[in-house]
């Protein structure tokens, strides 16, 4: 579709230097080849097949060698110009290893003849294995390599039941597996997926010396997969979530599809290793725990040791490099609460660090600090004090080490000899159908939901003097006028249409919002993330693919991760867009959540730890970032009408600290709604939420916009403090509210203003 790109797309200046195009650059796609790289995780090396030593001949086995899934579907996708599989990635390395081609050539077939018959590629649609292939690949070598691959998507869960595995391996893999594992003396695993699958078939597995997970790593995911098996780049990923030996062993598998119409989080703030290190039994239910991950050196932790200056604690570690390899090794620290009133996790991560890259015998020592207000549990049924975030008296040890299993306690532990409150809040999005959840000895406590109070908040908007001529909202930047005189000379129908999203322009397809000719108000452009910068796929201009979020977590460095978020701000820019929908924190609370691939962990403190650095990155281009969605939408099955029960604490604790400390670390312009209910209340007409914890307790000023084609309602959803109804809302029902006094001036003042100020920002 060639035709007309120049008047329906209108073209932009380049924001390299020289002149230079920066959308999916070199440098671009080699930052995304370094993160899907730095993002891959070692799962197992036995007698170190890997990396594969020069001269090694492979066979390769799997349809996602070719049909390699570069990221999700949905909105999370990416147009790229090419996708290098890994095939063509160990192809680029013929100087250093041999590829049995006649294989690899029989999958390319397979998957072109899927593509003619229109299947979704990266299903599960593995092809058999042909015997007269095995037999001559065998010939040609002794070592193997499996690629199993998965593809999921928006808008859909995946199944896990005994037809359609997402979590398991399909008959035809195992199949697979087991004809290879006869014949290959030497055999290598690689997983293209967005989120956990089974790994215990290869842990414990003595034919399977090595396995490492690859990931959904981007457009380049092929050739940094090869850079990592001939040794180029030296594994430093880390899982952001744990491995369980059967899909059974996770506490949301039981109830995950039980409903369409809601999901009971029953195991309450025991998400992920928090489960498994606590409840008694599941530690045995792990087959590579959270944080873990190998390299191909060695690594020795010493000087291990922790101090307090009365407010934080500062945790200091040697990392030395004791093996043969430079490689980068991550320290996490964890703290274990004491028991008390309030049932807890046994380890909670609260910091974490990144090494350089450590030539053999090189040793950094990093200090990790974090506040020992980070250490308290929020309250909810006033066991201490109703609604408050408390630290128990007892002892807070502290651990560290390269995951949450192995870590070492220190030598030194906070103790406290009373309870401390260190925030008294509110009790906001209190559930009414939740009847019991889980504690600390894997017992349920039976749960007495109690209404909430009604929470009120006043609209304190005075509305400015009209000014005697129109300005426009240049004038404002230029000092000529204030944005609350500007906002004075908005109609009734104006501040309507503005507190709505606004049609596509160039090259967006999500639309965008603003768009005021008459007193120059811009129309501002979103363009979708979070693995690139999705815009129109028609337009004739392609954005790089970045790893999917869940690879980008596995890095465990933040760095790597501003950096990519400054570069895609850099494309939203060229592309003359403003803001970029991104990024997606949601928590991965089952394996089967269709979006997982957008969301970083299962760990609420590292997903907010990404989500502010890509927040960081972004907005230093002065591009609006979205984290997004606000909150608990970690089902995709009938999103817009599912209800997420679950009790205040694990909403505090497990599914809005990410957003929180995202909010408070890099003070993102924009937070956009979740179309789910969160104990009974839509997300985007979420008062309690929005209001209430978002601005009154975390103090974000920006702008709250809603998922796109919610089916909240604009009145609502404004009066609740969501600002900008996406894609187009309804102003002609926010003119009714004026009308009938249902809704006030000054409220839609308040919103409008919010976005101005945004606008504003812009560059
Ligand atoms: C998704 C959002 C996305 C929006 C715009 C929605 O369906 O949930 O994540 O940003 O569409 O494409």
């Amino acid at each position: 579709m060639n035709k007309w790109i120049r008047p329906n797309f209108t073209p932009c200046l380049p924001l390299g230097d020289n002149q230079s195009r920066i959308t999916e650059c070199c440098r671009h796609r080699q930052l995304s080849r370094t993160a899907a790289g730095e993002g891959m995780v070692l799962l197992k090396n036995d007698h170190c097949l890997l990396p594969f030593k020069k001269g090694t001949k492979l066979a390769v086995f799997g349809k996602s060698q070719i049909d390699y899934v570069k990221g999700g579907g949905g909105s999370g996708d990416v147009t790229v110009s090419y996708v290098r599989n890994i095939y063509q990635g160990l192809k680029t390395k013929s100087e250093y290893l041999e590829v049995f081609d006649p294989l690899s050539l029989y999958y390319q077939e397979y998957v072109e003849s899927q593509y003619e018959n229109g299947e979704i590629p990266g299903l599960l649609n593995e092809a058999a294995v042909p015997s007269h292939l095995l037999s001559k690949a065998r010939e040609f070598t002794d070592t193997a390599v499996i690629v199993i691959g998965r593809y999921s998507g928006e808008n859909w869960d995946r199944k896990n039941d005994g037809t359609d595995d997402y979590f398991d391996l399909s008959k035809t893999e195992s199949d697979m597996v087991k004809a290879v594992t006869d014949h290959f003396p030497r055999v290598a695993v690689l997983l293209n997926v967005g989120a956990m699958i089974n790994t215990a078939w290869f842990a414990d597995n003595d034919k399977i010396s090595s396995a490492l997970i690859v990931w959904q790593g981007g457009q380049e995911g092929g050739l940094a997969a090869a850079d990592i098996l001939t040794g180029e780049v030296n594994p430093s990923g880390k899982l952001a979530d744990t491995c369980a030996k059967s899909f059974d062993d996770y506490p949301s598998s039981a109830g995950f599809h039980e409903s369409e119409a809601y999901v009971k989080y029953t195991e309450d703030i025991f998400v992920g290793y928090r489960y498994f290190e606590t409840i008694p039994g599941k530690k045995d239910c792990v087959v590579y725990p959270f944080g873990y991950g190998l390299s191909y050196t060695s690594f020795v932790f010493s000087h291990a040791s922790a101090c307090s200056d009365g407010k934080n604690i500062f945790v200091t570690v040697t990392i030395t490099n004791t093996g043969s390899q430079a490689g980068k090794e991550v320290a996490q620290v964890y703290y274990c609460p004491p028991r008390g009133q309030l049932t807890k996790p046994l380890k909670i991560l609260c910091g974490f660090e990144k090494t350089k890259l450590l030539a053999p015998g090189e040793s950094e020592e990093l200090c990790i600090s974090f506040p020992i207000q980070d250490m308290a549990s929020f309250d909810d049924t006033g066991v201490i004090a109703l609604s408050s975030y408390v630290l128990e008296k007892g002892t807070y040890n502290i651990y560290v080490g390269n995951n949450v299993r192995d870590a070492k306690q220190v030598n030194y532990s906070f103790r406290l000899e009373e309870p401390v409150i260190t925030e008294r809040l509110h009790p906001y999005c209190s559930p009414q159908k939740l009847d019991q959840r889980l504690k600390e000895d894997g017992t349920y406590e039976t749960f007495h939901s109690t209404p909430a109070p009604k929470a009120s908040f006043v609209c304190d908007y005075k509305e400015a003097s009209k000014p005697d001529r129109d300005y426009h909202l240049i004038d404002i930047a230029e000092g000529k006028i204030d944005l609350d005189s500007f906002m004075a000379q908005l109609t009734d129908e104006e501040l309507c249409r503005l507190a709505a999203g606004q049609p596509s322009r160039g090259v967006a397809n999500t639309g965008g919002m603003g768009a005021l000719d008459r007193l120059g108000i811009p129309a501002v452009m979103t363009a979708d993330g979070p693995a690139g910068v999705r815009i129109h796929k028609d337009c004739g201009v392609n954005t790089t693919a970045f790893p999917i979020a869940t690879a980008l977590a596995a890095t465990w460095n933040l760095n790597l991760i501003e950096e990519i978020g400054q570069a895609g701000a850099l494309e939203v820019k060229e592309n003359n867009l403003s803001i970029w929908l991104t990024p997606a924190l949601n928590i991965h609370r089952s394996p089967l959540c269709g979006r997982n691939f957008e969301y970083y962990s299962e760990d609420p403190f590292l997903s907010g730890k990404m989500a502010a650095a890509a927040v960081k990155g972004i907005q230093s281009q002065n591009i609006a970032a979205v984290p997004k969605h606000f909150a608990c939408n970690n089902k995709e099955t009938n999103r817009k009408e599912s209800d997420s029960i679950l009790s205040e604490r694990a909403l505090r604790e497990i599914y809005l600290k990410g957003f929180e400390i995202c909010v408070k670390e890099a003070k993102p312009k924009i937070i956009m709604t979740s179309y789910n209910i969160i104990n009974g209340v839509r997300a985007s007409e979420n008062t309690q939420l929005l209001t209430g914890i978002l601005r009154g307790e975390w103090g974000f000023d920006g702008l709250v916009i809603s998922d796109w084609n919610n089916h909240g309602d604009h009145e609502q959803e404004l009066k609740a403090g969501n600002d900008i109804k996406m894609p187009i809302g309804s102003p002609e029902k926010l003119m009714e509210g004026l009308k009938s006094k249902t809704l006030s001036r000054e409220q839609l003042c308040v919103s409008v203003k919010r976005l101005l100020e945004m606008i504003l920002w812009l560059e």
